[in-house]
Order: structure tokens, then sequence, then C-alpha cells
């Protein structure tokens, strides 16, 4: 399947807009594209008891779940940053649920992105199998 980064990475980029990041101001959005070609979106959600904060990557992946996806093609991951950011421990795990080949764009405010398989950001990751 060709993947349309630019639409990825602009859709992430509009989720980061809608973060809830009181807290610590740090504004994330990704952007989800499954196996059928649909895309989703998430942004990170903050709470003042700070351990209940959820990832944009998280919130995207959840999202799609209930519209009944099952498997992730890519992720752009957006910050506002100069260099690109990569996903936290719990969001690499989460995602490789829904496919460990998937591709995994980070990009940033100053136009640099970084691009990795899940495996390659998540090598040996827990399973039951
Ligand atoms: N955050 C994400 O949304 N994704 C990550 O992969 C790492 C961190 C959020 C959580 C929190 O709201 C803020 O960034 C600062 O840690």
């Amino acid at each position: 399947m060709s993947i349309d980064w630019q639409e990825l990475t602009d859709a992430a980029r509009t989720a980061s807009h809608q973060a809830y990041a009181d807290y610590s101001k740090f504004r994330v959005g990704a952007a989800i594209l499954t196996d059928d070609g649909r895309m989703f979106v998430g942004c990170n959600v903050e709470n003042v008891s700070y351990g209940l904060t959820i990832c944009a990557e998280r919130a995207a992946v959840f999202a799609a779940v209930v519209e009944g996806m099952r498997e992730i093609v890519a992720v752009a991951v957006y910050t506002p940053t100069t260099e690109p950011t990569t996903p936290c421990g719990a969001c690499r795990q989460v995602l490789a649920e829904f496919n460990k080949d998937m591709t995994v764009r980070m990009v940033c405010e100053s136009g640099k992105f970084v691009e990795h398989s899940l495996v390659e950001l998540l090598p040996h990751s827990f399973g039951m199998e």
C-alpha cells in the first residue's frame, strides 16, 4: 500500500492543536493509516493526576480500534520541536500489538523527520506466542 505521508503528517500536526496539555504544554499529535486505507488521529490528553495522561499515539490507536481497526500500516507522530521526538515505551508496546512491521515517521516543526519500523523502535517486544 502506498503511504501518503503528506496527508498523515498534516493530520498529525492538526491533531496536535487539539492536545489537552495544560500541564506540560507539550502538544503531540498522531495519525494512523490502517490496512484498509483509513486514517485515525489522536492527541495527548493530560490530567491533574499526572499519571493518568494518555499519549497521542495511544489515543489514536484506541480511536481506531473502536472503529474496527486491527492492523496499522503507518503512523506519523508530530511534535512542535526542532528535532523529531520518538514515541514513549508504552506507546511502542501498544503499537506493536497492531503490526510490528509498521512504519513510524516522527515529524517536527522544523520539517525534519526520522522513520523507523516499529520493530526497530521496540525490538523484543513482549508477546505470548
Ligand atoms: N507524549 C505523547 O503524547 N507521546 C509520546 O510518545 C511521549 C509523550 C505526551 C504525554 C504528555 O502529555 C506530554 O507528551 C509530555 O510528556
